[in-house]
């Protein structure tokens, strides 16, 4: 077991390397089960969550390295369809493994997903729609047995809310079905555009991408390409804010931004200069941050439930306060505790919260307990006075390379110990 041990206070400066994005690494890699040929992705971050979805590939006859932040993935030979419980368990993602292997061998066995600490995450949405494209699905006792007797079926498909893996699974399972599959309410997010961009490069019919109607015609056949992956505006976002909340300038690169717009005049208005360049974003912080008004989660382009976390710590040291609400996932306030512990004054009553800003926190002992809530410990840990530990640290590795590296090379002083 390892933990981070931070000392508060360094403002961060310097220049941070952005890497690809998990959430897109992840569906393109589940993507790269349909292509007969080579996939090569490139700028694909070196993630547990990566590493627990090669594993899946490789246990379904796919031929996979990974070097530096290069994958190569050799799809001609699928030997098996089943996933076994143990690996879907690894992280939330491996559901869209469900949609690719339907569409690669018109039937799979995989269990129910891992990974659900934001509260209830059902899939009835990716399984309502795969009933429609012609999909017989058995349940057993968490195993969910699924096949396509007469091949999967384009069909109108109508999401009762924009899911991001639902929109995902569905792409995945259309592509190579007979015919057109028209998916109404999709979700928007940039991810979506980069897993439909792979697609179309290997040799699929997308159209709609980015829009709440995405088209998808059905071909024989995908070939594989070699492919970059999307910047990760999320572990972006996080740097930036660790500069916001400690009176940084940093440079990000690796990104010009375009990915954040929906965020990035949050942290303009609580009082950084933000500038966008071709491969890189500037932040520089005030002294002290302003709270920002009221920050409503929404599917994309609203402002996305995965910053809040960390937007919510850098808010907890800002003048005057902030209030946000939480509206994709119902135990999404995880962090809260630990930043009250270092000091910050946070009063949530049902999917609001409140935050009124204190002048400083101070070091505690906090464990993570999710992906977000660590990086936004983090973030508080590295502007609190005096020594921050956070724990359970495998949740930050499932979506952050190296945090502390990344962090020390922007003049933090933290470092990773064994427990
Ligand atoms: C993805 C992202 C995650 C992000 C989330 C919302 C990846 C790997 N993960 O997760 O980082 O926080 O989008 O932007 O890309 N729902 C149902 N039924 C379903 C599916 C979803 O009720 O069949 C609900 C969920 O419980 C949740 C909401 O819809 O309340 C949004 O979930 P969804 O967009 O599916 O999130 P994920 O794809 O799991």
């Amino acid at each position: 077991m390892q933990k981070l041990v931070i000392k508060g206070g360094n403002a961060l400066w310097g220049e941070i390397l952005l890497r690809g994005a998990k959430n897109s690494a992840l569906p393109i890699l589940a993507a790269s089960l349909l292509c007969s040929g080579e996939t090569v992705l490139e700028n694909c971050p070196r993630l547990t969550d990566v590493f627990a979805a090669l594993r899946i590939l490789t246990h379904t006859g796919c031929r996979c390295s990974f070097e530096e932040h290069t994958v190569t993935i050799h799809a001609e030979n699928i030997v098996r369809s089943e996933i076994p419980e143990q690996l879907m368990q690894e992280m939330r993602s491996s559901i869209v493994f469900l949609g690719a292997l339907l569409g690669r061998t018109g039937a799979c066995q995989v269990y129910y997903p891992g990974g659900c600490e934001l509260g209830p995450r059902p899939i009835d949405m990716h399984l309502d729609a795969l009933s429609k494209m012609g999909v017989c699905i058995q349940r057993h006792e968490g195993r969910l047995d699924c096949t396509a007797p007469c091949g999967l079926k384009g069909a109108r498909i109508h999401l009762r809310f924009p899911s991001v893996g639902a929109t995902e699974n569905i792409m995945l399972a259309a592509v190579l079905a007979k015919g057109e599959t028209v998916l109404c309410n999709a979700a928007r997010e940039p991810e979506i555009c980069d897993l439909a961009e792979f697609l179309r490069r290997s040799g699929a019919c997308i159209s709609g991408d980015g829009e709440s109607t995405i088209r998808i015609k059905g071909v024989k056949k995908l070939g594989g390409c070699a492919y970059r992956v999307m910047p990760d505006r999320i572990a972006g976002l996080t740097y930036l804010c660790a500069a916001a909340a400690t009176g940084g300038t940093i440079r990000l690169r690796g990104t010009n931004g375009t990915e954040m717009e929906n965020v990035l005049p949050v942290l303009e208005q609580s009082g950084c200069r933000v500038d966008r360049a071709e491969d890189s974003v500037y932040l520089h912080a005030p002294k002290r941050l302003k709270s920002c008004f009221r920050l409503k989660t929404m599917p994309h382009p609203g402002f996305p439930t995965d910053i809040q976390p960390v937007i919510m710590a850098a808010m907890t040291t800002a003048e005057g306060t902030s209030v946000f609400e939480e509206n994709i996932f119902e135990n999404r306030y995880r962090h809260v505790d630990g930043l009250v512990q270092m000091g910050a004054d946070i009063c949530v009553s049902g999917r609001t919260a409140v935050v009124s800003g204190v002048k400083e926190l101070y070091g505690a002992h906090a464990a993570a307990t999710d992906l977000r809530s660590g990086a936004a410990l983090v973030v508080a840990g590295l502007c609190a006075a005096g020594t921050t530990e956070v724990r359970q640290i495998c949740h930050i590795d499932r979506g952050y390379e190296k945090i502390e590296e990344v962090l020390k090379g922007a003049g933090a002083d933290i470092a990773r110990v064994q427990q």
